[in-house]
């Protein structure tokens, strides 16, 4: 039986990726996970009790960890998933994100490379290391600006998109240079079930149940293309199968949105299937301070992607976010879960009126 080793698999994209891999495939999959904030075993499903699922509680941080872990578990490929990835938290203390997203590549690139010399010829060949990036990396877009395709110019904003475009190219370099097998995946907004309630579709959701402001920063104008995490998750499979190493895939949606389209569609949802006792719940709506460096818009070419590997998502924007919607109202043990006391504080100190947070 193949093993993979999954860093990440308890974060949101991760757990996605876990349970596809535990429920539709003969992998034995190790989640190698630090269980910061943003990850929650619980995401994971029955695929948590598989015999064939093996959690390793471990940071990619620790250097010495993650070699025994590769020592023990001899991985036939690993997906690296592990990543800060709140913007906004990025703005407040930009040094975790460096620590986990650069600092944390490199540690799987040493030991990925370390186990990949020991391999005979045939592992070698077979070996991949698929490591799962942002559009971000990019820099923003201008509302009329074409599509981003593979190899354009790197320009980070944020800097969470600084330390994901430093981890890609620690990526790239360990291809070129020790012709490592890896393939990058670039991908753009992502949304579905167990997302931590920090990114705005789970905060809006949870906030209108609640009658609690919905915090849009600016006009509500900036865009962002939707993808459901099932179909990301799909797309990474078939990438470990079938992507060329050393080369990067885009991964897109084509179901651009902007803020405010994004907001008032859960809203409506929302009327529907939770409706308030008075009011609709875009009365909720709130335009707040901007975030700083707002990136306004991006947009990836997946032509490579739908062209090459043949990968199509499965769902459009409004049937994944009828799913999404439907799993918080009906998963009130998990949503009580992450909204822990760390979470109170993040929400108290981001929305400084008190009263979106908390
Ligand atoms: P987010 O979910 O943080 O993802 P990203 O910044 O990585 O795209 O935010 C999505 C968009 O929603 C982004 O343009 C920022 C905006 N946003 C708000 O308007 N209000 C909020 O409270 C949050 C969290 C985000």
């Amino acid at each position: 039986m193949k093993t993979v080793i999954v860093t990440g698999g308890a974060g949101f994209i991760g757990s996605a990726v876990v349970r596809q891999l535990v429920e539709e495939t003969n992998l034995r999959v190790v989640n190698v996970d630090a269980l910061t904030y943003a990850a929650n075993l619980d995401s994971l499903g029955p695929a948590r009790n598989s015999p064939r699922h093996v959690f390793e509680h471990v940071d990619v941080c620790d250097r010495d960890e993650l070699e025994r872990v590769f020592r023990e578990h001899r991985p036939a490929a690993v997906l690296h998933l592990a990543a800060q990835t709140h913007v906004d938290r990025s703005i407040k203390d930009p040094g975790v994100f460096v620590a986990s997203n650069v600092d944390g590549t490199l540690n799987v690139l040493e030991a990925s490379r370390r186990h990949w010399e020991r391999l005979d010829a045939e592992g070698r060949s077979g070996f991949r290391l698929l490591h799962v990036s942002t559009d971000e990396v990019y820099g923003d877009l201008g509302r009329d600006r074409p599509a981003m395709a593979e190899g354009a110019p790197y320009a980070p904003s944020s800097p969470y998109a600084a330390s994901k475009a430093a981890a890609d190219h620690l990526v790239r370099a360990w291809s070129r240079t020790f012709d490592l097998p890896v393939v990058i995946a670039v991908c753009c907004n992502n949304y579905g079930p167990c997302q931590h309630p920090e990114k705005l579709i789970p905060l809006v959701v949870l906030n209108a149940v609640e009658g609690k402001p919905l915090p849009l920063y600016g006009t509500g104008e900036n865009v962002r293309d939707w993808l459901f995490v099932e179909d990301h998750a799909r797309a990474l499979r078939m990438l470990l199968e079938a992507g060329r190493p050393g080369q990067t895939y885009h991964v897109a949606a084509h179901e651009e949105r902007t803020n405010l389209e994004v907001v008032t569609e859960i809203c409506m949802l929302l009327d529907e299937l939770a409706p308030r006792e008075a009011g609709r719940h875009t009365e909720l709506i709130r335009f707040v301070a901007d975030r700083p460096g707002h990136d306004f818009r991006y947009d990836l070419d997946d032509s490579r992607m739908r062209d090459e590997i043949g990968w199509r998502p499965r769902e459009t924007f409004r049937s994944g976010l009828r799913k999404t919607v439907r799993w918080y109202l009906d998963h009130p043990e998990w949503v009580q879960a992450v909204r822990n006391a760390e979470y109170r504080r993040w929400m108290a100190a981001q929305y400084q009126d008190g009263e979106a947070g908390g």
